[in-house]
This record gives C-alpha cells, structure tokens and sequence, in this order.
C-alpha cells in the first residue's frame, strides 16, 4: 500500500460498540488509536500493517481507508508577462461578479468545467472546453452558455490567457468575493480542442453510490471531498428552466458561509430547496459526521473546502 493514505475509524458510541483498540502500523509511526474514538481521521504515509482489529461488537464499527491520496502537483512554469495577467484579471473579475451579482454562476462553470475529469483516462477536466457550444449543449450546463458570455469581455483584454485558466479563476474570485475561503490558484492549464463526452457530471436525483461513483472512482476526490464541495450551494439557485429544480439552498444564497449545512442539518426546508445529492448526505455513516462538522464550526469548513476546491481546479494536473 504505498503513497499517502487516509482511514477513519468511526464507532458510535451512544449504541456502545465499542473499539477495544487498533493498531496501525506505518512508515512514519506506528499510530496506537484509542479505545472508543468517536470519529478520527488519521494521515499518514504508506499503511504497511493493521493489526489488532477487534471489536467488541463491530456492526456498527468501521475502519474504512480511502484511495491514495495524490502527494502534490507538478505545476507548469508561466512567464512573468502571464502572472502579470493573472494579477490583472483577477482584480477585473472581483469588480466584474460583484457589479452582476453573478458569483453563484461562475463558481458552477469552474466546477463543471472540472468535474468532466476522468482520472482513467485523463480526459475532460479543466480544460477551457465550455467555451465550446458543444459542451454548453450537454442537459447538465444549461444555463452556463450565459456565463460564458458573461466572461467573454474580460476574456478578450487578456489574450494571454487560456479559457482554461480563466474560468478556473472566475471560480475561485467567486468564493472569494462572496465571504468565502481564499483558494489557491496555480496557472497553466492549456486548453483543449475537444469536449468531453456528455454524462460525466453529477445527477441530482440520485444517492451516495453515485456520489462516491463520480467524485471518487472517476475524478479521483475523496469523501470528504465530496461534503466540502457539496457545500459550494451555499451560493446560488436552482432554476427550473435550467435544472428542473427550483429555488436557493440558503436564505442567502449571494454569501459564501456554512449555512447550507446548517439549513441542510435543520431539516427546515420552507421556500428553499434540497436535491436528493444533497439529502442523501445525511444518510451516510462517513457524510454525516461532516456534515455535522461543517455545520458547528465554519473555520473548518472553509480550511477544508478551500483544500477540495484546489484540488478540483488541479485535476489533470501531472502529479509531482
Ligand atoms: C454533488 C453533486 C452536485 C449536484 C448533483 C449538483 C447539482 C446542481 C443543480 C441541479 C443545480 C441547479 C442548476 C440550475 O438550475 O441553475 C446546481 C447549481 C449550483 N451548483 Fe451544484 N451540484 C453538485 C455539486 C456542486 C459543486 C461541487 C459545486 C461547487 C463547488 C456546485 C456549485 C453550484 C452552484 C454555485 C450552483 C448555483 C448556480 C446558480 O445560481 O446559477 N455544485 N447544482
């Protein structure tokens, strides 16, 4: 088991299954988990041996690792004439989704744009293809052919720039300007000629499986990964021309906070709107403690939303 790994151990104390006590051993350390953790997530590098597994009654128990994590990305080297444009752009963009109240729209173009990405076959991704009318075309983008011409003024005063860079930064001033965390952002990525095949984007009507399918299996993210992000409705709306689906998340959906895990975990829905993916969080033994997280303690959600949403920005990105 090589690379970096991630395990939770969760029990759930209050139905007292208990954990007697699990040792992990590790290339760094060997890492002694105490008896009854209530949730703890542990990093650590190249798992080499779990031993001592035992339960007193284990059903509700579970050790689950997750995929290797990636150790870090090999980032392209840009000219200072580029960073310059970055710089530039940036501070056009702030102004620009401020004056039309449109972050809620530019944060889901940088996200569509990313969540194409096939780790398999590294294809889709981040690669400036929405500004393709092909890609706009696809049932999941309806709506994102405004925000590509919303973009397109800016876009012309920086030449320089790739659409792929540029809608990934639209994105990330998005979260910033509406309150959210800072994320960090890298330039770089080249654009590509050719779209993504239609599908590979979340359906809202369905569960965790799906989730864990889209975000996990082919993109590459984690579980947690997948709270954080799911989070990122905390701006924005539904709109039934568009989705199907109608309304906002949070009674204020032009503000980056943790209220949607708040309005989500309260259960109190009226005048606003829940999709399925976002329910099913509540149902899922590893969602549900982050949930809860999330909704109690906004630092966290920003440190690891921030973290989530750079790594989905980076996705076909060589690997360090
Ligand atoms: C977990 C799987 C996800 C599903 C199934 C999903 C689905 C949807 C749907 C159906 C809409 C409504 C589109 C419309 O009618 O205008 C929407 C909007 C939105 N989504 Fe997601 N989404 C997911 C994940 C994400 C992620 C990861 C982000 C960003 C980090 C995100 C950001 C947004 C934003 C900001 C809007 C509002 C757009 C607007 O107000 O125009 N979503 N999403």
């Amino acid at each position: 088991m090589g690379g970096i790994h991630r395990f939770f151990i969760m029990t759930f104390s209050n139905l007292d299954h208990r954990a007697k006590g699990i040792l992990v051993n590790t290339h760094d350390n060997p890492i002694q988990i105490p008896q009854n953790p209530e949730l703890v997530l542990y990093s650590c590098h190249s798992i080499t041996r779990v031993s001592k597994l035992s339960f007193l009654s284990s059903p509700t128990t579970s050790l689950c690792f997750q995929e290797p994590l990636t150790m870090g990305k090999c980032y392209p080297t840009v000219s200072e004439e580029y960073k310059k444009a970055i710089d530039k752009a940036k501070r056009k963009l702030r102004g620009f989704i401020a004056e039309k109240a449109c972050a809620p729209l530019m944060l889901r173009i940088a996200w569509h744009s990313a969540g194409t990405y096939d780790s398999k076959t590294k294809t889709g991704g981040p690669f400036g293809t929405m500004k393709l009318a092909a890609e706009q075309s696809h049932g999941a983008n309806a709506g994102l052919d405004i925000a590509v011409r919303l973009l397109e003024p800016i876009k012309q005063q920086f030449p320089i720039l790739s659409y792929a860079d540029f809608y990934q930064l639209a994105g990330v001033v998005a979260v910033e300007i509406t309150g959210g965390p800072d994320v960090p952002f890298h330039p770089g990525r080249e654009d590509k000629p050719e779209p993504p095949p239609e599908g590979r984007l979340p359906d809202a009507t369905k569960g965790n499986d799906h989730l864990r399918c889209v975000f996990g299996k082919t993109m590459g993210l984690s579980d947690q990964d997948i709270v954080a992000l799911s989070g990122g409705h905390t701006l924005g709306r539904c709109h039934k021309e568009r989705s199907g689906f109608e309304g906002p998340w949070t009674p204020n959906p032009l503000i980056f906070d943790n209220s949607y895990f708040t309005v989500l975990l309260s259960g109190k829905y009226d005048g606003l709107l829940m999709l399925p993916t976002d329910t099913a969080l509540l149902s899922d033994p590893v969602f549900r403690p982050l949930v809860e997280k999330y909704a109690a303690d906004e630092d966290a959600f920003f440190a690891d939303y921030a973290a989530a949403h750079q790594r989905l920005s980076e996705l076909g990105f060589a690997e360090a």
